[in-house]
């Protein structure tokens, strides 16, 4: 049973959900969901099958490129007896313009369950509402919930707790890590810092929200300019490419203007002795890390990224067994 909080499963309420934001979770839910994502690694790597969800299909829909997150959902429904079936919006009708809800309206009758990574968090939304099945947020320009449960795992199995632990992430505060992060820490009882240049900082709501919840829940919020501020005494470093998917456009500038928030060797020794690092992937070396700290003693990346596979699977059997 994890940390200090007594879980009731009556009040947990995930059968027919949505997963679109960590913000709409309890976090007796969020610890709820690390357990179950415990449990189904263990009996995966005992190879104990677990056909949780049999016959059952998750349609995928992807209008951006992923290697984890398709990769992770895809073998993680295999692994739970079901199958998953990929919907690039190249190729489907969504491409050429049939609408959200209609779309929405047609694959509830056949799937069990979507998974969507898309531009703006309002088309999630849009599918949300008008699917009868329940609709998972595989990324979108706000959010990326999925990889936060994944990093919170991580972060248990290698701090042993959550709740206590300083979480400072570097870089662009306006995307989706920051955004999803914030919400996921303040659930757990984690402080989070956030280090961005003028003008890159959170969403004014998502951040005004978060702090309102860490009050609730006993963690705090820090949004500053100054890296070394937020570094100090963290106990886990996290940080994301520079120039997300979308806004290609924009790298020139974005180099330039981040070129003081890389999370080196320098920045690092604010940090506790035994700070772990974070990173979502795919990364870029010698722009927002160097190789020293990604591919260093302190990198967990690696099982962060198989943690995808893990949490996604309890996501997916909570959601829809
Ligand atoms: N971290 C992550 O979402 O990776 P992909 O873009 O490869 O899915
Ligand atoms: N912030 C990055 C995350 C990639 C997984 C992006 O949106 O491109």
């Amino acid at each position: 049973m994890l940390e200090a909080i007594k879980l009731n499963e009556n009040k947990l309420q995930f059968k027919g959900k949505d997963f679109l934001q960590l913000s709409d979770f309890s976090p007796e839910e969020i610890l709820y969901l690390l357990d179950e994502a415990q449990e189904l690694k263990a009996m995966q790597k005992q190879g104990k099958p677990h056909p949780y969800l049999s016959g059952k299909v998750l349609g995928m829909i992807f209008e951006k490129s992923s290697t984890r997150t398709r990769v992770s959902f895809e073998v993680g429904m295999l692994q739970l007896g079901g199958h998953a079936i990929f919907l690039s919006s190249r190729d489907i009708q969504l491409g050429r313009g049939e609408s959200i809800s209609d779309t929405a309206k047609v694959l509830s009758r056949y799937v069990d369950g979507l998974m969507i990574r898309t531009f703006g968090h309002e088309s999630v939304e849009e599918l949300a509402e008008h699917a009868s099945i329940p609709v998972i947020n595989g990324l979108t320009d706000l959010q990326h919930p999925t990889q936060v449960m994944a990093d919170l795992l991580t972060i248990l199995e290698h701090k042993g707790k959550l709740a206590g632990l300083k979480l400072c992430y570097i870089g662009d505060g306006n995307n989706n890590m920051a955004h999803s992060l914030m919400e996921g820490a303040v659930k757990v009882g984690m402080d989070i810092s956030i280090a961005s240049p003028p003008g890159y900082l959170p969403n004014g709501k998502i951040t005004e929200k978060a702090i309102k919840a860490g009050k609730q829940y006993g963690s705090t919020v820090m949004i500053t300019n100054d890296p070394v501020e937020a570094v100090k005494g963290a106990d886990v470093i996290v940080t994301d490419v520079w120039t997300s998917m979308g806004q290609e456009e924009e790298t020139e500038k974005r180099l330039k203007d981040f070129a003081s928030y890389q999370v080196n060797k320098e920045l690092c020794q604010y940090a506790k002795d035994d700070f772990i690092f974070l990173h979502c992937l795919p990364a870029h070396r010698g722009e927002e890390v160097t190789a020293e700290i990604i591919d260093g003693p302190h990198s967990v990346v690696f099982d962060e990224a198989e943690n995808r596979l893990h949490a996604q699977k309890a996501i997916l059997k909570l959601l829809l067994a």
